[in-house]
This record gives structure tokens, sequence and C-alpha cells, in this order.
């Protein structure tokens, strides 16, 4: 097992009182899997994938991740078991603007201690599987939507991680940059052995999932495989 999330519960202080978001999520993820995560807006779908990758705490529930329980993780070892092990992509790239592409894809990697010499030869090689090569050294503003989102997914991979978050990838990208976005999902999912959550309304992101979470309620209620 890869990712267990176990009666997560999370709410939020809202005018009046409490607004409960999760009010007992469970999940389980196995290596290897493409697993998507639907539920309307404000359903509580980022929220979710913010806990699963530890940006944010939930206020009950237990995650274990490779067996490990992360609630008794410092934050510095949290930080690093993620840097090492979670890839995050979300709706807008969130690239560095003053950064060239190749740069913004190694910088998880200088995080982690690689040398800048390796760690530019691992992004030079994701750009080319990605097909972007040619763009290495263009500035976020230069790049087209669908080429921030690769790079975005690169930088999510340099470091190989085990699980790849993904919130709603495809949200701001035309039909064309969409589509081969989520054929890049699947074909990384199948080459590589990384499991994926991805967040997303993409009715064809969703058919390929091969499992299908869903939330309503503050819950997971379908798990159709
Ligand atoms: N930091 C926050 N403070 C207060 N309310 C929040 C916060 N983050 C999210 N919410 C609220 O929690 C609900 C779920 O949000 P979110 O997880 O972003 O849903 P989704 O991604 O499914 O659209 C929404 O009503 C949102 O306004
Ligand atoms: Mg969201």
């Amino acid at each position: 097992m890869l990712l267990e999330a176990i009666n997560i519960k999370k709410r939020f202080i809202s005018g009046e009182g409490y607004l409960e978001v999760l009010k007992g999520a469970d999940l389980t993820l196995e290596k290897g899997v493409l697993a998507v995560l639907s539920g309307q807006s404000g359903s509580g779908k980022s929220t979710l994938l913010y806990i699963l990758g530890g940006l944010i705490s939930p206020d009950e529930g237990r995650i274990e991740f490779k067996g490990l329980d992360i609630n008794r993780f410092s934050q510095l070892e949290y930080e690093r078991l993620r840097n090492k092990n979670v890839g995050f992509v979300f709706q807008m790239h969130h690239l560095m603007p003053d950064f060239t592409a190749l740069e913004n894809i190694m910088m998880p990697a200088l995080i982690a201690g690689i040398g800048r010499h390796e760690a530019a030869g691992r992004a030079g090689e994701l750009l080319s599987a990605l097909s972007i090569y040619n763009r290495k050294d263009h500035y976020p503003n230069q790049l087209s939507g669908g080429e921030q989102q690769r790079t975005a997914v690169a930088r999510a991979l340099i470091n190989s991680p085990d699980l790849i978050l993904a919130d709603e990838p495809t949200g701001n990208l035309d039909k064309e940059n969409a589509d081969s976005l989520i054929k890049l999902f699947a074909e990384l999912v199948d080459t590589t052995g990384v499991s994926a959550i991805i967040a997303t309304h993409n009715p064809e992101l969703v058919e390929i999932g091969q499992i299908k979470f869903r939330l309503a309620e503050g819950r997971i209620v379908g798990k159709q495989v």
C-alpha cells in the first residue's frame, strides 16, 4: 500500500461558525495506479489533496505513506519525505517567473541536495521526454498554457516521486492541450509505476481513471474500480 488516509476530518472557520469540509474521508491507493477524484466545486477536493500531500494538516484522522504514520513526523522530516516522494501539479502552474523552464524543473532536485550538474541533466531529460526540450531556456511567460503545465509536470517528477497529486491540472487548458496532458499522465503511470491522484472535472480524465474516488458531503462515496 502506498497511501492510506483514514477518517480525515477538516473544518474551516467561516463567518458565523465552522464549515465542515471533510467529515471522515477514507481512501487507499496502491502503487502504479491512476486515480481520479471528482466532486462538485467546493466539495473539498483541493483540501483533501493538500492534506494527503502534507501541505495542510487534518483536524482528525491518520495518513500513512508507505506504511509510515506521517502524523508522527516532525515538520522538517515530513518536508524531506514530501520533497523526495510527492510531486504536486496545480491548476495554475505556479512556476517561478524569474527562472527558466529548466531552472524551475531543477529546483526540487536542488532542494533535495542533488548537485547542479546532475539536476540540470535530469531536468533536460524530462523536458525531452515531455517534448518541450526546445523550450528549456524560456521563462514561464514565454510558454503556452500547455507548455507551462508540462513544465510543472516535469518539476513534479524530477525527484522520481512515488505519488503525484494533481489539482485540476487541465482546468486552464484548451481541449487539445488538455487531451495531451491526459495522455501524458496515463503514460507516466504506465511506464514509471508512479501513482497519481488527480482532482478533476474533465470527463475524459475521469474516464481513464483506474480508480474513481468521488467526494460528497465530506466523504469519499464512490470507489469504482
Ligand atoms: N483556508 C480556508 N479557509 C476557509 N475556507 C476554506 C479554506 N480552504 C477551503 N475552504 C472552503 O472549503 C470548501 C472546500 O474547498 P476546496 O477544497 O477548495 O473544494 P474543491 O477543490 O472541491 O472545489 C469550500 O467551501 C471553500 O470555500
Ligand atoms: Mg479545488
